[in-house]
């Protein structure tokens, strides 16, 4: 049982402190300061080392004061990491409301109609069949591909408590969602090693994967920093890259595939997790598009002319990716889709992320092929879409004292 007579007093600082060199003395040849005193005058915001961005990883000032909301910054930030609160980014905590209100796991997918189907010779045809496969293939790498450039690239640089807290729930749904393609490898007993190893074996998966990971790669270099023009635009070409792209744009052209089959009543149990996946992900795009907007509206001598155009030509070149890509899981027309509707697509939905950040549109006049899509959408907002939920989380219940 916790004793609250454990925690540390009022005046005595915590003895092993000094022992890990972790904080110091504010105040050696004065008084004894109270470091637990409620109610202290804030003193000075924590500074890191001068022209460096706090990472939360910074010795902790002993009598350091506490942060102001002005303090906070989206990038390239001074003031402590490790204090959430006071908020001053009020929309990255309501995404982290919102992720938390929609927790889902993919076992609670019945998938036994999906394996019925698969199994039957005459369920599916062999066109059917290679979009599934090399959906499943295409999203499986790249889940991990996302989870990883969240982890090792965007968050030691996002340098805002309430935008990490989103980034950490992010962290989790990618893994969410990886394990989801697990499920439906393993519930459909396909070969794993064709699945998961398509992006190397597969060119147009193969060649989306190397196009974002150089982003990535751009900021994993362990002497990267934010902090000038060059490496602050740098960060947000990865932002570009990962939100507008490859969650905006790329795994949208897989939404409406899988999504394909589950308005035909075929492979429910997949078409089912992918909007749940859905939902998850058109919340990663805000939040990522809030993010490039936070940080123009900070800096905005990163957003010039030249810059933009980058961005353009960066949208650009992926949308091409994809459309390489619809050609190759679509040789022929299939469930009401072909791969000429896909560049339509493709393009509407380009505009759709360049505005969105402040771009000019790069294919004016681009319509939407799908407009059963935006249906899909709203239908993730309706109350009742957990109604057919079956599992209760064990939330509390399972813990015991004894
Ligand atoms: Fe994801
Ligand atoms: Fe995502």
């Amino acid at each position: 049982m916790l004793d609250f007579e454990d925690t540390p007093r009022q005046g005595i600082p915590n003895r092993d402190a000094h022992k890990h060199g972790t904080v110091s003395n504010p105040n050696p040849a004065g008084a004894t300061p109270d470091p637990f005193a409620l109610d202290r005058e804030p003193e000075a915001p924590q500074h890191a080392d001068a022209g460096d961005a706090v990472t939360g990883l910074e010795q902790v000032e002993l009598g350091g004061g506490r942060v102001q909301v002005d303090d906070k910054a989206i990038i390239n930030c001074r003031a402590d990491v490790n204090q959430l609160v006071p908020f001053k980014y009020t929309w990255a905590w309501d995404k982290y409301l919102n992720a938390c209100a929609n927790h889902w796991m993919p076992q609670e997918v019945n998938m036994a109609a999906d394996i019925a189907t698969w199994n039957d010779p005459n369920g599916l045809t062999d066109d059917e069949r290679l979009i599934l496969k090399r959906g499943f293939g295409f999203f499986s790498s790249s889940e991990s591909l996302v989870a990883n450039n969240l982890v090792l690239g965007i968050f030691k640089h996002l340098t805002n408590p309430e935008c990490r807290q989103y980034l950490l729930r992010q962290a989790f749904e990618e893994a969410v969602h990886g394990h989801c393609f697990q499920y439906i490898v393993e519930s459909l007993n396909l070969d794993e090693g064709e699945i998961f190893n398509m992006y190397r074996e597969l060119p147009s998966v193969h060649n989306k994967a190397a196009w974002a990971l150089q982003y990535t790669q751009s900021l994993s270099d362990p002497n990267f920093k934010t902090g000038t023009p060059e490496n602050d635009q740098k960060f947000l070409r990865d932002l570009i890259a990962f939100y507008c792209v490859f969650e905006g744009i790329w795994f949208y052209a897989g939404f409406v595939q899988f999504l394909s089959f589950g308005r035909r009543n075929k492979m429910t149990g997949t078409a089912e997790q992918v909007q749940y996946i859905m939902r998850d992900e058109s919340m990663h795009l805000n939040f990522g598009i809030d993010v490039i907007n936070q940080i123009k509206i900070e800096n905005p001598h990163l957003w010039s002319e030249a810059f933009q155009e980058e961005a353009r030509a960066m949208i650009d070149e992926a949308m091409h990716l994809e459309i390489e890509s619809a050609h190759d899981t679509m040789p022929r027309g299939v469930l009401g889709l072909n791969a000429s509707m896909f560049d339509e697509y493709m393009k509407f939905i380009a505009n759709r992320r360049c505005s969105q950040i402040g771009l000019a549109e790069l294919y004016p006049g681009a319509e939407n092929p799908f407009p059963w899509m935006s249906e899909m959408m709203d239908l993730n907002k309706e109350k009742n879409f957990f109604e057919t939920r079956v599992i209760e989380y064990q939330t509390g219940g399972a813990l015991s004292w004894d």
